[in-house]
């Protein structure tokens, strides 16, 4: 009785937190209404089903005190007091010394869950935000998915996630598919990686690099040598060539000592 009590009392106190899910990339992220991300909070379900169903989510206690996410209806969320931010806009400093300052104060961005060095952690917040590539490797389960998906959920910018260990076709995944339809003939249609490398300041995980089809790496080689940065769509004559847009940041992960 007494430990109900305490959950009653513990629920009252309890802010009140409802978030609003925004898409940036093929990945769904949720804002409250400071514009706090709590993406890791919730799991990838929840977030999707309610931006599809353009419902808000609010944090709510059950009776045996754990917390879990409750689909609101978006006035929910509009009616809290809190200013409107706009948590599209990205947020990466231009100016040098702004820069520097937000990576020296960038150690307060890592979730408290991740065990990393502060340093190590620094440099990986340095390379986003200055459009270096970063390859990690280390054995299996050292952490290296954790440290580059708590990379991409601390900043404001677009981020896009590929498991390049799981795919069975690196050539549909990394450049597009051609389709045959009745009324349109044969069409060809870009894979997101396609539209991920377009999109300026944008963290492209390229998850299990080093488990990927040989096929992906061989496509991979002119997008993350910095000094070519494009991708070719086709080996033919007249090949259409993509460039990497401005601040693309690539983190990759791949199984190593
Ligand atoms: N440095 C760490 N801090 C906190 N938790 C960790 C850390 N490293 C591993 N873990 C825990 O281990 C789990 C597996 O880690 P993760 O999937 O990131 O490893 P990985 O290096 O990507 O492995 P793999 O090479 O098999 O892909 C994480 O979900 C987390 O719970
Ligand atoms: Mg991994």
């Amino acid at each position: 009785m007494r430990d109900l009590e305490t959950i009653k009392k513990g629920k009252k106190t309890m802010d009140k937190l409802i978030v609003k899910i925004e898409k940036s990339g093929n990945r769904y992220n949720a804002f409250d209404k400071d514009g706090v991300k709590h993406t890791s909070d919730i799991t990838t379900g929840a977030r999707k089903k309610a931006f599809m169903n353009g419902m808000a989510l609010e944090r709510r206690v059950n009776k045996s005190g754990n917390k879990y996410w409750w689909a609101v209806p978006m006035s929910e969320f509009e009616s809290l007091s809190a200013p409107v931010i706009d948590v599209s806009s990205v947020d990466v400093p231009s100016d040098h010394a702004e820069v520097m300052n937000f990576i020296h104060s960038s150690y307060d961005l890592k979730p408290k869950g991740l065990v990393m060095k502060e340093l190590k952690w620094k440099y990986l917040i340095r390379s986003a935000v200055r459009g270096k590539n970063i390859l990690m490797t280390g054995p299996a389960g050292c952490g290296k998915t954790m440290a580059a998906k708590s990379l991409v959920n601390s900043l404001d910018r677009p981020d896009f996630y590929f498991n390049l260990g799981a795919t069975q076709d690196p050539r549909a995944t990394l450049i597009g598919n051609t389709h045959f339809d009745k009324k349109k003939g044969t069409y060809f249609s870009e894979a997101l990686f396609v539209k991920a490398i377009q999109t300026p300041n944008a963290v492209i995980l390229l998850d299990e690099l080093s488990r990927a089809h040989p096929d992906a790496w061989n496509i991979l080689m002119t997008v993350l040598d910095s000094g070519q940065r494009y991708l070719r769509l086709d080996e033919g004559e007249g090949q259409e060539t993509i460039n990497v847009a401005e601040g693309v940041t690539f983190v990759a992960t791949a199984m190593g000592c």
